[in-house]
């Protein structure tokens, strides 16, 4: 089974024929308003595949948390444990997305910044239940971080495999770091936790080392086109990506977490798990939109 701790959002997309500079007004090509947040974005990438997926977080008690509601439950995500938090309005996510695939987003919480003990509580519910075997918790940045402190916390001690993608990028304290099986920063979050510029495989394989020696088991540095670098206890290696050409690259890193997590639930290795993560991520930067852009189990098939 896997837990998703963490946010929901909506997405209000512009597609535009490049980023905008400070100061600067351009005239766009469209706007669509999408399901999105990191959270729910691995949740339904884990369900589409195939997985027995729970949501636990917050929506406001506006038209946008209903509609974010229905998108996890039509993808097949369990919500009985996302709570309706009436005092805030929805997290949305305003994004542009340029003719070059592109792009740039600003979150603004909302609900998701009110996620505390009461959801802790009822993640430790899903946690601590004995019927549904080996669990994987799905962590991300975009709730509180002393609350993903404690979530992770709750993940290590109930023996569940906890991956945590430190994005949106943030410091973290030393104590978060041995609680966690899989860290899957991209190059911007490694640069920020390493502090050193992540250019080169060499510099995300020194970056891999030091986050596996300040205590995580296994880490996988995401760099988009230019592939990944693992590093554990044996070392560090370099995987290659799929070559694809991009549409919309929003929520990669949220598919290829999900991917990593639905084969690691049905026991696949490590390595074939790794590999379907890539292939899960390539897959969506070929579909506009967040969770839109997660395959099934049939989509990846026919993918490549
Ligand atoms: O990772 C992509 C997501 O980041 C978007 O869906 C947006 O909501 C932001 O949270």
């Amino acid at each position: 089974m896997i837990i998703v701790f963490g946010s929901i959002n909506m997405d209000l997309v512009t597609r535009t024929p490049r980023l905008p500079a400070a100061g600067e007004t351009l005239i766009g090509h469209s706007f669509v308003t999408v399901p999105g947040g990191k959270g729910a974005n691995q949740a339904v990438a884990c369900a589409r595949l195939g997985a027995q997926t729970h949501m636990v977080g917050r929506v406001g008690g506006d038209v946008f948390g209903q509609a974010l509601v229905e998108s996890l439950q039509s993808n097949g995500v369990q919500t009985g444990r996302v709570f309706v938090d009436g005092s805030e309005s929805s997290g949305i996510a305003t994004i542009a997305v340029d003719d070059n695939a592109q792009n740039n987003i600003i979150v603004v919480p909302g609900a998701n910044g009110n996620v505390g003990q009461t959801d802790l509580i009822r993640l430790d519910e899903l946690l601590s239940d004995p019927t549904t075997g080996e669990k994987i918790l799905l962590l991300q940045l975009e709730v509180p971080l002393p609350i993903v402190v404690q979530a992770a916390e709750m993940g290590h001690r109930a023996g569940a495999t906890v991956i945590l993608d430190p994005a949106p990028a943030q410091e973290l304290p030393a104590d978060l770091y041995p609680l966690i099986n899989v860290l899957t920063p991209n190059e911007t979050e490694a640069e920020l936790l390493s502090g050193f510029p992540i250019e080169t495989v060499n510099d995300a394989e020194s970056a891999a080392r030091l986050f596996h020696q300040r205590g995580i088991q296994r880490v996988i540095v995401k760099m988009g086109d230019r592939g990944a670098v693992v590093g554990d206890k044996s070392g560090e290696h370099y995987v290659a990506a799929y070559p694809v050409t991009a549409v919309d690259t929003v929520a990669a890193g949220d598919a290829f977490n999900g991917g990593l997590a639905e084969a690691l639930d049905r026991g696949e290795s490590f390595d074939a798990a790794l590999q379907q993560a890539m292939k899960v991520g390539a897959f969506a930067v070929t579909r506009p939109g967040a969770q839109d852009a997660m395959p099934t189990k049939a989509d990846l098939q026919d993918f490549m």
